[in-house]
Formats: C-alpha cells, structure tokens, sequence
C-alpha cells in the first residue's frame, strides 16, 4: 500500500502525501508543450496522450497520488449535454436544460459505451504510473447540475436554486439522473483500477446548510454508499466551511478543503472521524518562498496530531504557479513529517 492510501485510511503514515488539484495543467510547460493547439477534451479522449499529462505531472513534481486526466464534464456527452471548455472560462453548454422537458431527454448514461476513452486511458495511466495511486473522479450531481442549468460558469448558481425551489420534481429528476450516470462512471473507473475516487462539488458551498440537506445530501450519500468501501472517497468542495458536518454525514472517507477553514478545525468538528485533505491557498503556492515556507509549516502544525492527512492546495494549481515552487512544496511536506516520526 501506498502512503498516500494509509492516510485516506487514516493508518499511521509514514510521511504527509501530497498532490495537487489540476496538477496537470498549464502552469506545466510539458503539458503546454503536450496539449500544443489541442484542447482540454481531445487530449482527455486520447489514452496516449491522457497518461502522458498525468504521469509527466506526477513525475515532474515528486508527488505521492496522479489524478485521471479529464473533465467533469466529459460523461455529460453520453447524456446528450452539448458543450464546449473554452480556455479560461470553463464550460459553455449550448441548449442548457431548464424546463421538465428538457430533463426527460436526457439520456440515461451507459458506462459500456459512453466515456470509454476514460478508461482506456485509466488502464495506460495505471501501467505508466507503476505502482503510484491513481486517483479517479466525478463532478457531483449539483455542481454539474450548476453547469447544464445555468449553460456557463457562474459563482451564484441562480438559475440552478431558482429550478431546485420552484420546480421540484424536475430537480430531483436530474438529479435523479445525474447521480445514476455518477455511481456508473466511478464503477467502472474503480473496475479500470483507479485507487481512490474524489467527488468534486467544487461549487455547492454556494447553498444553506438546511437546503444541502434536502436538495443535495441524499444524492451525495447515495453515490458514496455505491461506492461500498471498494477505495477511499474524497469530497471536494470550496467555500466549505459551513457544511463540514454535512459532509462528513456523507460518509466520504476524506473532506478536502480550501483555506477558509482551518484543517484542525475540521478535525475537531467531525470528531477525528475523518481525513482531511488541504488547504494551502492556491495564491501562496503561486507566490512561493517565505510566505508558503510559513502557512505550510502551520498547516501541518494543525495536522500534527491527527491521523489521515493529505496535503493539497484548497483547490487547483493557477495557470501563473511556477513549478519548482511545487516541487519545493512537495519537499518541504515530505522532510517536515518524514522527520518528526
Ligand atoms: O491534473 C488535473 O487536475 C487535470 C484533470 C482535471 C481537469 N479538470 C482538466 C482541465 C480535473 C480534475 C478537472 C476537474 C474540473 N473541471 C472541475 C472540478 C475541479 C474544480 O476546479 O473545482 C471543474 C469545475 C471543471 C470545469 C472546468 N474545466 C473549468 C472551470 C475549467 C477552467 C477553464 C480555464 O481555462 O481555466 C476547465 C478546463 C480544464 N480542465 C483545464 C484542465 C487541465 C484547463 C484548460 C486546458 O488545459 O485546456
């Protein structure tokens, strides 16, 4: 077994893992240098060109975990979701769905025949990685709900409450659907061999605790039960601090989270009962030197005295991060706790 899998299992570990959010991306002149004029989707479809992102990331910076390349939007295409990632946007959904109409044409989701490059290329990733986890993921049913309602990137999610609270029964059809098409893909990841999977509800911090519970909770809950045990569950999100109890009732094996909240204090709230992955300010890492030295040290202070730490960003790597800046972080969190055993 693998550090990285002993501290999502909150086993003694021997050191602190790291990896990192996006830590394939372009910040990396060798995936700029991959990617050339392609985009984000064609390189995620092509098994080669897929296990290549990851394991040169993974090789580059020294880190304990490689993340499947692709995007959270990507099954969405088996369902009949039409969109495109546009560089530095994100994804712009033509004909977003919003009427009980358009819910019922989705598509049901059928993992033998929608996003099989995803698993031809967790199978290369898997050889090429050698032993190294892989971790697997999927968008959460809400925030990718956020993404087909309101048909591009938006911090408010308007559209998307405003379907929840006023349209019910369409809201828990798609979410009905999107959760099916969720537990589907991360089987058959899982079946493919990764070694853990993350759920990214990069941006459901954006609803009341009471409203989580009734709109989203049982979505979440039901996917991780599917999940069985089979491999650890990471549950992203942003701006979490609010919902950290709710999330734990997820039953996710590891909450990761960003800087607004103090790892230890998650700890605290959730009793130990889980690990806890985070939470170095993306900006920090970017800005390097004394400042990142400081904040690292005192993250991993917090996280001292509790079993199943994985040190991250709060979420992913900017474009302007220079790498050594990673690697250096990488090193600073392995002597630290490496040295302290
Ligand atoms: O190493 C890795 O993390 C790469 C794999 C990966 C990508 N997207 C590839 C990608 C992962 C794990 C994702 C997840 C993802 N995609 C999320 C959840 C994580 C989060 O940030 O909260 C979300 C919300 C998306 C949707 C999306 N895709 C956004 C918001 C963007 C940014 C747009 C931009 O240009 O900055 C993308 C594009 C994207 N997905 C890139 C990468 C490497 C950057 C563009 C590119 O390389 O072409």
């Amino acid at each position: 077994m693998s550090v990285f899998i002993d501290a999502c299992r909150r086993k003694e570990a021997e050191y602190t893992p790291v990896w990192f959010m996006r830590q394939a991306g372009r910040y990396l002149p060798s995936y700029r240098s991959l990617k050339g004029s392609r985009n984000v989707l064609e390189i995620a479809k092509d098994p080669g060109l897929a296990s290549e992102a990851v394991v040169g990331a993974v090789r580059e910076l020294g880190v304990d975990a490689g993340i499947i390349f692709a995007d959270i939007m990507l099954p969405l295409e088996g369902m009949g979701v039409k969109f495109r990632i546009e560089e530095d946007v994100g994804p712009v959904v033509s004909g977003p769905i919003r009427t009980p109409d358009d819910v019922s044409q989705l598509k049901d989701f059928d993992s033998r025949s929608d996003a099989v490059e995803v698993y031809e290329g967790i199978d290369e990733t898997v050889r090429k990685l050698d032993g190294t986890p892989l971790i697997g993921f999927s968008g959460a049913p809400f925030t990718l709900a956020g993404y087909v309602v309101e048909g591009a990137p938006s911090r408010e999610l308007e559209r998307t409450k405003m379907m929840m609270y006023d349209d019910p029964d369409s809201w828990k059809a798609l979410m009905g659907k999107l959760t099916s098409m969720v537990e589907s893909y991360l089987d058959r990841q899982i079946k493919h061999g990764v070694d853990a999977v993350q759920l990214f509800d990069s941006w459901v911090g954006c609803l009341s605790p009471a409203d989580y519970d009734r709109y989203v909770l049982p979505y979440t809950r039901k996917i991780i039960e599917s999940i069985g045990g089979r491999v650890p569950t990471i549950h992203f999100c942003a701006n979490s601090g609010p919902l950290i109890e709710r999330f734990q009732s997820t039953k996710a094996d590891v909450l990761s989270v960003d800087w607004r909240v103090a790892v230890d204090d998650v700890w605290r709230r959730c009793a130990d009962r889980v690990g806890v992955q985070g939470n170095l300010d993306p900006v920090v890492a970017a800005v390097g030197g004394e400042t990142m030295r400081r904040q690292t040290g005192d993250i991993l202070q917090q996280a001292q005295i509790h079993r199943g730490h994985v040190f991250s960003l709060g979420h992913g790597v900017l474009k302007v991060t220079s790498p050594s800046n990673l690697k250096q972080l990488v090193n600073i969190v392995h002597e630290k706790t490496r040295s302290r055993k």
